[in-house]
């Protein structure tokens, strides 16, 4: 898979998504290319998600981490500061951890500061920005071996020993796993399982379903940031393959789908708009809309469930005071027959 590709978005699980180079108008990835003229000749035209994240995109969604109504970051960030001392005591503080889509690792020092003898294992894409943060933890946690894997975790990742065999903690902040399709977000489960190996656990943030109101308002903020974040999108598109969409007759919509439990963000044409994308010509009616992510929610029980599918058992589980957020420790289930 590119560099540039899914697992950008899932690096967004380290709190902050890695930028991507800005390009040349010549210059266009062809992925990128070949996602959007696929995705917007649909009936439903859509957009993936992890092109959300160019340099502008990148600092728009740090920007969003710090709102007020946008609480996952926040709440996430006072649970592993909670929760950290407790994995310690239950793994060890020489556990081997393995960060999938480490990013800048900001969220992985609260877990250092409780395992000051791990091994830190971040699995990360993008070579430079993995070398550049491994650095900077070097520098701030001498006693911790660090052993970054360069690699796309949607596959099998081959990762080192842990220590005299001891524990391996696997980690996926950020409720990242909710911008998947749930068959998706089981196969990636899985595909941490085969990586981590028997007997391992799995420390992972997820988002929980909650008030329509509040959600609506975590992405759909009042600054108006998570709209700029959407629209970036259609900038992109401009800039990068030869675009001539209208921005301005598009808008944010943030959408609670009650069926698939999850928000689902759109850009919604205002008026009937004509556009070109790398020469190809494209319509959307007023009131049509381009599908650009989602973010799914959870109840206890689907959390469960989809750890359970994915094939880990829940151990522990850590919420705050309103259960808007769940960090969970799981298991790897043990490979048997069924009967
Ligand atoms: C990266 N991901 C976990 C964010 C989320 O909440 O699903 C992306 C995001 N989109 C809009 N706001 C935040």
């Amino acid at each position: 898979m590119h560099a540039r590709d899914f697992e950008f978005a899932l690096a967004a699980s380290a709190a902050v998504p890695l930028p991507q180079p800005d390009r040349k108008a010549d210059d266009c990835d062809p992925a990128f290319r070949k996602d959007v003229l696929d995705g917007l000749s649909q009936s439903r035209k859509v957009i993936p998600a992890r092109w959300f994240y160019d340099l502008e995109g990148s600092r728009l969604f740090e920007q969003i981490t710090g709102l007020a109504d946008y609480y996952p970051t926040r709440v996430e960030t006072a649970l592993l500061r909670q929760c950290a001392s407790l994995v310690a005591a239950r793994l060890g503080t020489a556990a081997m951890i393995v960060e999938f889509g480490s990013g800048s690792s900001i969220k992985t020092r609260m877990l250092l500061d409780a395992m000051p003898q791990a091994t830190y294992v971040p699995v990360e894409i993008c070579g430079a920005f993995l070398a550049e943060s491994c650095a900077t933890l070097a520098r701030d946690y001498p006693e911790v071996a660090i052993v970054p894997v360069e690699a796309n975790f949607m596959d099998p990742v081959q990762l080192p020993p842990s220590r005299d065999g001891g524990p391996v903690l696997g980690f996926f902040p950020g409720s990242t796993i909710g911008n998947l399709l749930p068959s998706a977000a089981v196969d990636l489960l899985r595909t941490m399982r085969v990586s981590l190996g028997a007997g391992s656990n799995l420390l992972i943030g997820m988002d929980a379903v909650k008030s329509t109101d509040r959600l609506l308002r975590a992405y759909d903020d009042d600054e108006g940031i998570t709209a700029r974040f959407n629209l970036n999108l259609l900038h992109r598109i401009n800039r990068e393959l030869q675009g001539t969409i209208p921005v301005g007759a598009f808008r944010h919509r943030a959408v609670w789908n009650a069926g698939w439990t999850r928000i689902e963000m759109h850009l919604e044409a205002m008026d009937a708009v004509s556009f070109e994308v790398a020469g190809e010509p494209f319509r959307l009616d007023e009131g049509e809309t381009i599908h650009t992510e989602n973010c799914h929610k959870y109840t206890p029980q689907q959390m469960r469930l989809l750890l359970q599918a994915g094939g880990w058992s829940e151990t522990r589980h850590w919420t705050d005071g309103n259960g808007d957020y769940a960090l969970i420790l799981a298991e790897a289930v043990p490979d048997e027959c069924g009967p």
